[in-house]
């Protein structure tokens, strides 16, 4: 990195994600000066530690970005959509980790093991963040597909209920208790946050139905995924589910390569890939599990094995923790590149 320190705002500071780029920044010694958090009217006045002192949260407003080198938005699309334009006017660079500018062509979508470079060819000052099972799918597949080429990914996610941000995280608490208690799942006043009861149930749901039949997210992960990857015409598809564990998101993947890749070969090419951590019979950890991922920073992809039903056939198991690698990690990382950048 350059010897200089920036001075850097988190927006969404009290959510899941937010919270975890705060952690993610004092953990990594980035090179702070002044660090500014931002959240809900709600939230304002609020104390977050960081590194052994208090910080206040502070409201949104129009002079926010004064001064601010470095924003990370972490407080959903439509405060991204409000509010980075008016970081990027005073002169910050936004990492944005909502859904608002994904599928903007002017704006990459990076995962640095994967994209890195596609930070060079930036156009405006706003880098987005894909989804966390994106994330999971590209680490994984960008081997794969640099050593055989892709023809077709089919791939089922197992998303946490974080994924959701914190009020998931609340409502699979609640709805758990309830349900050990022999009490209705969710409370009549409870807005909900999941289609259906989580304790204890799996929801083909993750964010809204769409009129075809599939959904946000799946949409989503499609879009992201190949943009990711630089493969517009990749043919995905991709269902979403939510489980009801807290932290951890899964992919059961099933990819269909241009030329014959053997599971062996397979199993080189992601141990030597950045950011993965291959698990293999005989290892402590033969198979990653969500729970096992929760807390750090790798993909991990287990389960390596050739597809019975076609020739150039594999099938893996992809886990990562969706709040760190699947949002705050991978927004720090690309904030790192710039940085080392400028
Ligand atoms: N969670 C994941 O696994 C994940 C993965 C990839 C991407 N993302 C994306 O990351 C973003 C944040 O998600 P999250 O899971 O961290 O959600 P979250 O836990 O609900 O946190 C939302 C944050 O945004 C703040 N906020 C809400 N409305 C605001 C407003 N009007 N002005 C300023 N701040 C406001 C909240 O402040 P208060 O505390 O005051 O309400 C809170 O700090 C979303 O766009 C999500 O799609 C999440």
């Amino acid at each position: 990195m350059s010897g200089r320190s920036y001075d850097v705002a988190v927006v969404g500071a009290t959510g899941a994600v937010g919270g975890e780029v705060v952690r993610i920044l004092d953990e990594r010694l980035f090179p702070i000066g002044d660090l500014r958090l931002f959240a809900s009217l709600e939230s304002v006045g609020i104390g977050v530690e960081v590194g052994g002192r208090e910080l206040g949260v502070e409201p949104l407003g129009p002079r926010a970005f004064a001064g601010i080198d470095l924003a990370f938005f972490c407080a959903g699309a439509a405060v991204s959509a409000e509010y980075a334009p008016q970081a990027v006017a005073a002169g910050a660079v936004v990492v944005d980790t909502s859904a608002r500018f994904r599928t903007d062509p002017l704006v990459p979508l990076v995962v640095p093991e994967v994209n890195a470079a596609a930070l060079a060819c930036r156009e405006g000052g706003i880098v987005a963040s894909p989804t966390g099972a994106t994330i999971a799918l590209v680490v994984a597949l960008g081997p794969i597909a640099g050593a055989a080429g892709l023809c077709r990914v089919v791939a089922s996610t197992y998303e946490a209920v974080s994924g959701a941000g914190k009020r998931g995280i609340e409502t699979l608490s609640r709805e758990t208790v309830n349900v050990l208690n022999m009490r209705s799942p969710s409370g009549e006043e409870d807005e909900a946050v999941f289609a259906h009861r989580i304790a204890f149930n799996c929801i083909p749901q993750v964010d809204e139905l769409l009129a075809d039949g599939s959904t946000r997210e799946e949409e989503a992960v499609i879009a992201g995924t190949r943009k990711v990857l630089g493969l517009d015409a990749l043919p995905l598809a991709i269902t979403c589910v939510r489980v009801p564990t807290f932290y951890g998101s899964a992919v059961a993947l099933t990819v269909e390569t241009e030329r014959a890749l053997a599971p062996d070969e397979a199993r080189a090419v992601l141990r030597a890939a950045p950011g993965i951590i291959l698990c293999e019979a005989g290892d402590e950890m033969p198979y990653p599990t969500c729970a096992d991922v929760g807390g750090t920073d790798a993909v991990y992809v287990g389960r390596v094995r050739a597809d019975p039903a076609q020739p150039h056939g594999l099938q893996l198991w992809v886990a990562l923790d969706n709040v760190r690698k699947g949002a705050a990690l991978n927004a720090v990382q690309i904030a790192e590149i710039l940085t080392r950048e400028s």
